[in-house]
């Protein structure tokens, strides 16, 4: 397969950047989309020229780190899958495709495909964990979790925080990211006991680093590829207003 890759080339946050386009041949419908890259970077390399900065660690879509626009898609085309797992015979043969970093202002380009998302560190610092004396590890069936519980808070504790939910949403809300979060912890009876003041805490910090609000899109959802649902922000929002309403009792009751 051959392809052509416009790919989106940017020194630093202060340069405006501008799109590169590279010729690809001899790719294998195997190839994941960063093994493309690579084949880039080492033909690149071999002229002397600066290879093309992107982000990948697991590259089996556990890290959450190879956040890449394709063809103006968080990800890619497919469902449910990161960038490391879109194979090349998603595509055809000949096919344009176009490279681009995650764009909202919380995440600013470090280079080319490369964007810094540290500000979702600040929002799991915010109240992310757990912070009760669990003592030393009991009894697996000490605490008993329903079921449906657990597999509640797995669906949630999937998000591995590639900021798919934010690139993809005209608000560039982070509410899908929070809201799993929150879910995953407040769902699991550990977690439960500290969620009136975790969600305030998480829901200040996500507010106060720039990010927008959810407007029902529903573009977070479709592009998040370990497909958390919009039910967690719905569940966030619920939390936000008991919380918010107890809080205040609570002060005016303590004043
Ligand atoms: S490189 Fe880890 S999720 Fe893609």
């Amino acid at each position: 397969m051959r392809f052509t890759l416009r790919v989106w080339r940017q020194k630093d946050a202060r340069d405006p950047g501008r799109f590169e386009t590279y010729e690809v041949v001899d790719v294998v419908p195997d190839m994941s989309f960063l093994e493309v890259l690579d084949k880039v970077n080492e033909d690149l390399i071999r002229r002397g020229q600066d290879a093309i900065a992107f982000d990948s660690d697991c590259r089996e879509g556990i890290c959450g780190t190879c956040c890449i626009m394709v063809d103006g898609r968080a990800h890619g085309r497919l469902h449910g899958t990161t960038v490391c797992e879109l194979r090349m015979r998603a595509f055809r043969d000949g096919d344009t495709i176009t490279a681009e970093p995650f764009r909202a202002r919380p995440f600013p380009v470090v280079k080319d495909l490369m964007i810094d998302r540290s500000i979702f560190d600040t929002i799991i610092q915010a109240g992310g964990y757990v912070s009760i004396g669990t003592g030393a590890a009991s009894d697996a069936n000490a605490i008993p979790v329903t079921k449906e519980a657990a597999e509640r808070a797995m669906d949630s504790a999937q998000c591995i925080g590639c900021g798919a939910c934010v690139a993809s949403c005209p608000n560039a809300a982070a509410m899908l990211f929070t809201s799993a979060k929150l879910a995953h912890l407040s769902t699991l009876p550990q977690g439960r006991v500290e969620w009136r003041y975790r969600v305030l805490e998480m829901v200040e910090a996500m507010n106060s680093a720039g990010f927008g609000n959810c407007s029902n899109h529903g573009e977070c959802e479709a592009a998040c590829p370990k497909q958390i649902k919009l039910t967690d922000i719905a569940q966030m929002n619920r939390q936000f207003l008991f919380s918010s309403a107890f809080t205040k009792r609570e002060k005016a009751e303590t004043s």
